[in-house]
């Protein structure tokens, strides 16, 4: 069973930029380091804008329960990344989580292929540990629109992840070309019991595609804008195949590919 999301304060531990555009930011938050499962997020209130009353839902990549540590790599787009970028090293505030569902663990799984397009790259590493963790062989699949913004290669190979390949759209990094082109081509060697991925809806929807095709289970993790963060005011809905909405904040964020409507 998940633990219960509550609101945990914080302190930045560190705030740094590791890639063109991505910032990594370490929060000391004891409690909800403990309780977040690979594929959970958390909402984070960023301060210096009182007219900001929205937190920012974010992934994170790694939580160490035994330093009290929460990693979040994230992307400077907008005025809160911005200001949480802007956050020093001491700097306080306070997050709640663990929110959604995390990445499962599919039944009798023994080989996986972990897939990542630009900042989704931040659950597919926690879930490339947890499978990691749980004895399942990985390749993994990474892909950035260039060189400068790709981020998480290292630490896929430092997870065992048997093949890392990287695509970027320009050629300035691995392939020239998408993550479902290499997917494509693992997928044809055969192998994998499930694939999970995250990353632009176009990129998972080509990749659920892909999936369904060579007949291998496929979870994705779904970004919506989002407003309260648990499942009351429905601006996270994810359009269903069977032509329900579920909320990506609290049914979400990872789902069966197979049950969205792409
Ligand atoms: C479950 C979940 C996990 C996420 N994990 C990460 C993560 O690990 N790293 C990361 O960099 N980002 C992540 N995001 C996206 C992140 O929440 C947004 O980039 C952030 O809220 C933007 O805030 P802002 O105030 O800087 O930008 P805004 O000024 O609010 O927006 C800037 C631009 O980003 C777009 N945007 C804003 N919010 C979202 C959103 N939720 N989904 C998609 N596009 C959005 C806007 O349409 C606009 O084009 C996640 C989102 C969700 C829902
Ligand atoms: S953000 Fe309100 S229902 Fe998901």
């Amino acid at each position: 069973m998940t633990a219960a999301a509550g609101v945990h304060d914080f302190e930045v531990v560190s705030n740094e930029p590791v890639a063109e555009g991505l910032m990594r930011i370490v929060l000391s938050a004891p409690a909800l380091a403990a309780g977040l499962e690979a594929g959970q997020f958390v909402n984070v209130a960023v301060p210096g804008d009182a007219s900001q009353i929205l937190r920012i839902p974010l992934s994170f990549s790694r939580a160490d329960a035994e330093a009290g540590t929460v990693e979040i790599v994230y992307a400077v787009v907008g005025d809160g990344t911005r200001r949480l970028a802007a956050m020093a090293p001491g700097a306080r505030s306070s997050a709640v989580g663990p929110c959604g569902n995390p990445w499962p663990l599919v039944e009798g799984a023994r080989r996986a292929c972990v897939v990542a397009g630009g900042v989704g790259v931040t659950p597919v590493v926690a879930c490339a540990r947890m499978l990691a963790g749980a004895g399942v062989d990985l390749d993994a699949v990474v892909g950035a629109q260039t060189a400068s913004r790709l981020w998480g290669v290292e630490e896929l190979r430092a997870l065992g992840a048997g093949r890392v390949e990287v695509t970027t759209d320009d050629g300035t990094a691995g392939r020239r070309g998408f993550t479902t082109d290499a997917l494509s081509e693992l997928l044809a060697a055969g192998g994998y019991d499930v694939v999970y991925a995250c990353g632009p809806e176009v990129m998972m929807a080509g990749v659920a595609r892909l999936c369904r095709e060579a007949g291998v289970a496929c979870r994705v993790s779904m970004e919506r804008m989002m407003c309260c963060g648990f499942g009351a005011c429905g601006t996270c809905n994810v359009a269903m195949a069977d032509g329900s909405y579920k909320s990506c904040c609290k049914d979400g964020p990872v789902f069966d590919a197979e049950e969205v409507a792409w």
